[in-house]
């Protein structure tokens, strides 16, 4: 029996009784609601019974200068209330598994590779492992789901962490991965809100956008991401949107995300970012990380009548309902071991179906049995594949194979190389061939193994990291003081031996000046503890690659809205990041718009086999309240091996609105036997969260449906597409 129903049964106490005395009858507190009680109504019982420092309590992070350190490696904490059982929060990272401090735990590929998988259905099996992992160590808030970057800056160095540049591919990526954590037990969080999508000068940043363009861009993948997964928290992030900083932002944190989205949940600062008291909490800043600098200070904000007490109860209100509603009172975190094995399986499968095959002339799948010499050039691939750098590294299972330092900037992350061979790998699927290895740091050494090698495999890598963004979107060794030249590389090797293979260990885009010269190009993105296996398969086609690109690869960073990354004058300066150049033509949307052929298209990504799509037709049902359509089509793998294809549904909105001449609106991935047919529909529907036809008006401030010609295409990239039919609305 807790303590609430113990009180319960006790009912009315009798006080002061006694030797013939008087008797006074006091009220004990009313039962608690039952477990089967609403989160909202759960959560109101306890605020009831709160005193305000107890409420001040929960609305900031524990740690102090007094008290540093959290329990289980946490990066935040929160004390609970015991006298009203309300359980600790322990706060931990985790965008591509559980954070780095908390402990050793699955690497799990980089969440683009997730993305670039464009199936929710292994976005969920991802988000699970992280959800258990985190569990596992008893820790009950997840700060993850990073949907930041979508594409506006591919030189984030946070790219790896996130989903991709389309608001409907990476808000339904990243819906899935915060349902599966939630659905662990551990309150899911969604992050950076909003419009942090480069780190330079992330803290000082003024970004300059419209209402119409935020909403159609940024904001839909968080809106996506919040009403597809019910997250229970959102991290209000470091920089400043139109002269407001995101943490006191009254425009994104009430008007847009608890106003517009009815979001029900908890608004917690990025650590440090908040930078206020009453402007913060009145704006819609619920929880203040990873301390109480200005929190601390909400009972004499409320006394002085600066914060209304109304708001620090709904502030309270908020942080218990996302509680109750994750269940982190009814099933609390238990420590245990974390299942490795199980969760390895799960982080080989996400890269085997998030890898995406750039360029094959015909030389791969190897076959083993016919490969005498092997030649593995750079990138540590004798000993294990590169990873991601911040608050997103994960310390893997068994420790870094291998650990380089901390690049500077951003001067605090360390390079880790998670353990898992690429080379041990390769060797085991082609058991009688003579595989050897050359670091790549002499080019020339290179191309000498690589002349005397039946095939030459060159793994080049790109380190990044929160804290820093990328100098250029060329292989740029930020690693080493004498940085090895990877273009050189390539070039060299495959100069020496055209059956020159690449394999690139990367999070976002990259530029490939050496593309021509190569037989094959895998984007193998960070792979994660079981990239080395995963890579292998792949390579010798024991896996048919169907990863699809979720971000645009330009030539050349010139084609980017902004050549030049925004950089402050100074250390304190706030400095614009002027979003309105791109607005909601972002990605391929920008690409399309301004007609720049990029070097790999959005959705883009080879097959070892081919497919085939046939009696392509549009199925419309329109009426003014749903104006929904279906495409159907015949899907044929017309080769020789079991593959899967991800088939693309874009639309193009009447010319009137304004909007780029095609946006995503569906997809469905099929796998498929040699020469089996599927019949396929994809349907897209106005109600879904997505909101596929609509545009934003900035005069009603609601999605709109205009009147004209709809154009729907069908096809497998962004750049191959074939028109289906249009649709009329209105006229
Ligand atoms: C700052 C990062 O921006 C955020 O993503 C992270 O969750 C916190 N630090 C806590 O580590």
């Amino acid at each position: 029996m807790n303590r609430f129903a113990l009180a319960s049964a006790v009912g009315l106490l009798m006080l002061g009784g006694g030797c013939g005395g008087s008797s006074t009858s006091v009220t004990s507190p009313p039962p608690p609601p039952p477990p089967t009680a609403s989160p909202d109504v759960r959560a109101d019982y306890l605020v009831s019974q709160m005193t305000q420092d107890e409420k001040v309590q929960l609305v900031h992070g524990g740690v102090t200068t007094s008290n540093p350190v959290t329990p289980h490696g946490a990066a935040g904490w929160v004390p609970g209330i015991p006298r009203l059982n309300i359980p600790d929060l322990y706060l931990a990272d985790g965008s591509v598994g559980v954070g780095n401090g908390v402990g050793q735990a699955t690497a799990l590929p980089s969440s683009i590779a997730s993305a670039a998988s464009w199936d929710v259905n292994e976005a969920y099996k991802y988000g699970k492992v992280i959800g258990s992992e985190l569990s596992a160590y008893g820790i009950n808030v997840n700060l993850g789901g990073n949907i930041n970057v979508i594409g506006r800056e591919p030189r984030d160095g946070r790219t790896f962490e996130t989903k991709g540049e389309d608001p409907v591919l990476a808000g339904k990526i990243t819906a899935a991965h915060l349902k599966a954590i939630q659905d662990q037990y551990v309150i899911a969080g969604i992050k950076h809100f909003s419009l942090n999508d480069q780190e330079t000068g992330r803290g000082q940043a003024n970004v300059l956008i419209d209402d119409r363009s935020g909403r159609e861009s940024d904001l839909l993948a968080f809106e996506i991401g919040v009403q597809d997964s019910g997250v229970q928290s959102v991290m209000c992030s470091y920089n400043l949107l139109n002269g407001t900083y995101a943490c006191e932002n009254p425009y994104l944190l009430t008007t847009v995300l608890k106003g517009d989205w009815a979001f029900p949940g908890f608004v917690m600062s990025d650590w440090w970012a908040t930078h206020s008291t009453a402007a913060a909490a009145n704006a819609g800043l619920d929880q203040e990380q990873p301390n109480d600098t200005y929190f601390g200070n909400l009972a004499q904000a409320v006394q002085s009548g600066q914060v209304p007490q109304s708001r620090l109860d709904d502030m309270v209100h908020r942080i218990l309902r996302a509680m109750f509603a994750a269940g982190v009172f009814d099933h609390p975190a238990s420590l245990h071991a974390i299942d490795v094995s199980g969760d390895d399986a799960i982080a080989q499968e996400a890269e085997e179906q998030g890898a995406v095959l750039l360029q094959n002339n015909g030389l791969l799948p190897l076959n083993g049995s016919t490969l005498s010499s092997i030649a593995i050039i750079g990138s540590h691939a004798d000993t294990g594949v590169l990873s991601g750098g911040g608050s997103a590294q994960v310390t893997p299972n068994g420790g870094p194979a291998l650990t380089e330092g901390n690049p500077c900037p951003p001067c605090w992350a360390t390079v880790i190389w998670d353990p898992s061979s690429p080379m041990t790998a390769i060797q085991a699927k082609a058991p009688g061939a003579n595989v050897q290895s050359n670091d790549g740091t002499n080019a020339s050494t290179a191309a000498t193994l690589a002349a005397s090698s039946n095939v030459a495999i060159v793994f080049v890598s790109q380190w990044a990291s929160e804290g820093m963004d990328l100098p250029s979107l060329n292989f740029t060794d930020v690693i080493h003081s004498t940085p090895i030249d990877q273009d050189a590389l390539v070039a060299a090797v495959a100069a020496a031996n055209p059956r020159t293979i690449v394999v690139m260990e990367n999070g976002g885009a990259q530029v490939m000046p050496w593309l021509n010269q190569v037989a094959a190009v895998l984007e193998a993105w960070y792979p994660g503890e079981r990239g080395g296996q995963a890579i292998a398969n792949i390579l010798f086609g024991s896996v048919n690659p169907s990863g699809k690109l979720p971000i645009t690869f330009p030539a050349s960073v010139n084609d980017l809205p902004r050549p030049t990354i925004a950089a402050p004058p100074d250390s304190t300066s706030i400095f614009n990041v002027d979003y309105t150049i791109d607005g909601f033509n972002v990605g391929y949307k920008w690409f399309d718009t301004k007609n720049i052929t990029p070097l790999f298209p959005f959705g883009f990504g080879l097959s070892y086999t081919t497919f085939s799509i046939s009696n392509a037709q549009l199925i419309t049902n329109l009426s003014s309240s749903n104006p929904n359509f279906q495409v159907s089509f015949s899907l044929t793998n017309t080769g020789s091996v079991a593959g899967a294809e991800v088939a693309q549904v874009y639309l193009g909105l009447p010319a009137a609105t304004g909007e780029p001449p095609k946006r995503l609106v569906g997809w469905q991935k099929v796998l498929l036997q040699p020469g089996q047919t599927q019949n396929v529909t994809i349907e897209v529907d106005e109600n879904d969260s997505s909101r596929p036809l609509s545009y934003w008006d900035v005069k009603s401030l609601e999605w709109q449906v205009a009147d004209g010609e709809y154009s729907v295409y069908l096809g497998n990239s962004s750049r191959n597409v074939n028109l289906v039919g249009t649709i009329t609305i209105g006229q």
